[in-house]
């Protein structure tokens, strides 16, 4: 009796959730498809929504700047964590210590790549 209620539990969640995944640009190459999954998982919570602070990458204006700094310094920052000027945090590791070093900077490729994408869309 129970199969078919949580058969159609699955059927109203999935679909939600589908949609959130699916809502980002996938960008060509492995490295940020991989970046995409890891963003996904551990930085789309506050990045995808500017919460708590979070530059938002599909706002060109909160991500212009950003762009300006070296691809070091963001590894850096998204590795060790960083305060921002108004004092907004973003957590070492987007606060999941399992993530590799290499891990981290393939989310901050995909987040730059996709940034930089809706930087060109606007321009157009
Ligand atoms: C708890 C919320 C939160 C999560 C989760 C999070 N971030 Fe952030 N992130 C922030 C905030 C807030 C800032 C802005 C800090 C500031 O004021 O410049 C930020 C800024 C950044 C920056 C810009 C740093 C700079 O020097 O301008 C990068 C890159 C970044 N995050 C990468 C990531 C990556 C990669 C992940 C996932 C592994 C992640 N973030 C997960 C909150 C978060």
């Amino acid at each position: 009796m129970r199969a078919p209620l949580y058969s159609l539990l699955a059927l109203c969640v999935f679909p939600v959730i589908a949609e959130v995944n699916t809502s980002y640009v996938v960008l060509e190459g492995e490295r940020l498809q991989q970046g995409r999954d890891i963003w996904l998982a551990n930085c789309e919570g506050c990045h995808g929504y500017g919460f708590a602070g979070a530059p938002v990458p599909m706002t060109p204006s909160e991500w212009a700047p950003r762009l300006e700094k070296s691809r070091t310094v963001l590894y850096e920052h998204a590795i060790d964590g960083f305060f921002g000027a108004d004092d907004t945090m973003m957590p070492a590791r987007g606060g999941n210590p399992d993530l590799t070093d290499d891990e981290v900077k393939s989310a901050v490729d995909y987040m730059a790549a996709l940034a930089a994408y809706y930087i060109q869309l606007e321009r157009k």
